[in-house]
């Protein structure tokens, strides 16, 4: 999709990238030009099968793994992901848990685990990214996030409430890094993939709740991802990716 050579000379991370969305983005990212450490915890197949589909495309791409549950993971992630090629220019937060569950069910750890993946481990790449960014080009930071995020109701609670979390950091650290040379987004998904083990996430965002009556697709969000990396004004931002369901 669009030009070979966009990103090229670029490196990028992104997280949680062996399978479903971001393996769709890693793909558009190697597609752009950018050489990218892809990363992974469980799905080790996965990423060496998508490593190969990069590399057979003529790109370049290498691996990382770790649970971002982990503090030491956490800290050390950036430094290990530069180790193949160099500095990153570009960061993707991607990797995430998704779970219905409401208040009176949602217990202490469980709260601390999607805090832990979806707000903390992107602080703290955020921050680490920033100390090795290249001098003098541009580097750009990419959270996913969910339309939820800005409307945040009852269900899926811990999951929500990291991303809200997620969208609070995303436009503090657009300030604080920019004078940095780094950009911070976010794009803000509808249902794009229905979770694994059931369709029921997916399902309950019925299709005459979004004011296009059209789900989301892979290549919209790569779209977005990639109009966003490129383009250098572009900090703080929120770019919904759901067909207009965030104002229903
Ligand atoms: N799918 C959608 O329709 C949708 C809708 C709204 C927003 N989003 C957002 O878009 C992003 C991608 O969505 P997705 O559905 O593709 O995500 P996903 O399948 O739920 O998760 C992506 C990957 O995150 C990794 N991961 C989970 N817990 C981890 C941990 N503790 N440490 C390290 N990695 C961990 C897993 O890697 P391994 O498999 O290697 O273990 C998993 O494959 C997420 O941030 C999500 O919130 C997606």
């Amino acid at each position: 999709m669009g030009d070979a050579t966009k990103l090229s000379g670029r490196t990028a991370l992104i997280t949680g990238a062996a399978r479903r969305v971001g393996r769709h983005l890693a793909g558009a990212l190697a597609a752009a030009g950018a050489r990218v450490v892809v990363h992974y915890r469980e799905s080790a197949d996965e990423a060496r099968s998508l490593q190969a589909a990069i590399e057979n495309a003529g790109g370049e791409a290498a691996l990382v793994a770790g649970d971002l549950t982990d503090d030491a993971v956490m800290e050390n992630l950036i430094a290990r992901a530069a180790e193949p090629f160099g500095p990153l220019d570009i960061l993707i937060n991607n990797a995430s848990q998704f779970a219905p569950g409401c208040v009176l069910e949602t217990t202490l750890s469980e709260w601390r685990r999607y805090q832990s993946v979806h707000a903390e481990a992107p602080f703290v790449l955020s921050r680490e990214f920033t100390r090795q960014r290249p001098e003098g080009r541009d580097a750009v930071i990419v959270n996913l996030n969910d339309w939820r995020a800005g409307r945040p109701g009852p269900d899926h609670f811990a999951y929500t409430m990291s991303k809200v979390t997620l969208h609070g950091l995303t436009r503090s650290l657009a300030q604080a890094l920019g004078p940095h040379g780094v950009r911070v987004n976010e794009l803000a998904l509808g249902a794009v993939l229905p979770p694994e083990g059931g369709e029921d996430g997916y399902l309950h965002t019925l299709r005459e709740e979004i004011p296009t009556r059209r789900f989301p697709t892979l290549d919209d969000v790569a779209a977005a991802l990639i109009f966003i990396v490129g383009t250098e004004s572009i900090n703080g931002e929120t770019v919904h990716v759901d067909g207009g369901r965030h104002q229903v």
